[in-house]
């Protein structure tokens, strides 16, 4: 069933659950998580970058998302960091359930201005909006944690943002960052920031850049080539009390791109007289699998659909 993320993410917030926002660019990731989802009875929002869209096409991704959503449980279709303009009023049109409107790297006034336009396109359609204040950036952004710690979401202006635009969902930083090497020595997510926000921001919070690079899928990738060592993500502890805490959606990509790419490494290791690829990927497929069914318990959401 395909559906928005407004009601889905106010139960979750309320029930302090989180629902995982996986990110796909093709077949192989979109079936692996509705597998996951139909098996733990999890919701599941399916989101789609630009660069998926550049990479795979919107008409291509559109029909397979709403394949994926004739099972049983909640399927949304996310648009994730729109950032242009034009690409988001075609989500809209084209029958995306949600989208992202990521103005964060933009002026105060801009974001707010270029929010309240998104919005008003997307309630013509019923479509959700999640906005995004503050920067989610690795250290590597920035010469000290000082000016990281500059960058992370106020609360105050949370407050101001969420009211001022009426947005259904808001991405805040709290100290992750996307992709593998999030953090150089400790690990250091600002939980206390996080429970200002949720005093505040009473609308359901996003959790970007939320990847754990699991050990054994990383010491798996890094047994068949890959050159990872430096890797690392967000602790389980710290997603837990993330949950307690607002946060309502929790996006993964990172985790499931090092599992795809863990198990075909293995699979074309072990298999050099294959050429058949749906023998060669099955492997990785396997393990985003689990990997996403480690998250759906994680992140509290499984038996929710
Ligand atoms: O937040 C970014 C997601 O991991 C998507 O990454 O822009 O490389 O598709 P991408
Ligand atoms: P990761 O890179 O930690 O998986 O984060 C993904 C994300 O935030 C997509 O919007
Ligand atoms: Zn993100």
């Amino acid at each position: 069933m395909l559906i928005t993320t407004k009601k889905l993410l106010i139960t979750a917030r309320a029930k302090k659950y989180a629902v995982p926002a996986l990110n796909i660019n093709d077949l192989e990731a979109l079936k692996a998580i509705m597998f996951a989802a139909e098996k733990m009875r999890s919701p599941i929002i399916i989101q789609t970058s630009e660069g998926a869209i550049h990479y795979a096409g919107m008409n291509y991704l559109i029909a397979m998302i709403r394949v994926a959503a004739k099972e049983k449980v909640p399927v949304v279709m996310h648009l994730d960091h729109g950032k242009d303009l034009k690409i988001i009023k075609q989500a809209i049109q084209n029958g995306y359930t949600s989208v992202m409107y990521d103005g964060s790297a933009l002026p105060y006034n801009e974001n707010v201005r270029n929010t309240k336009k998104v919005i008003t396109w997307a309630r013509a359609k019923g479509v959700s909006v999640e906005a995004e204040l503050g920067a989610i950036a690795g250290i590597e952004d920035f010469v000290t944690v000082k000016e990281r710690d500059a960058h992370l979401t106020d609360p105050k202006q949370a407050l101001a943002f969420a009211q001022t635009t009426k947005c259904d969902s808001l991405a805040v930083a709290i100290g992750t960052s996307h992709g593998a090497y999030k953090f150089k020595g400790q690990t250091h997510i600002d939980i206390d920031r996080l429970k200002e926000i949720a005093k505040v921001v009473k609308i359901p919070i996003v959790l970007h850049g939320a990847s754990g690079v699991m050990e054994d899928v990383k010491a798996l990738a890094e047994h068949y080539g890959a050159k990872i060592g430096a890797a690392r993500g967000v602790l389980d502890k710290d997603i837990a009390q993330a949950i307690k805490h607002g946060v309502a959606k929790v996006n993964i990509d990172t985790d499931l791109r090092l599992a795809f790419t863990a198990g075909v490494r293995e699979a074309i290791h072990d298999l050099p007289k294959v050429i058949d690829p749906r023998k060669l990927l099955e492997p990785g497929n396997l393990l985003m699998r689990e990997v996403a069914m480690r998250k759906m318990t994680l992140f509290k959401s499984s038996g929710k659909a």
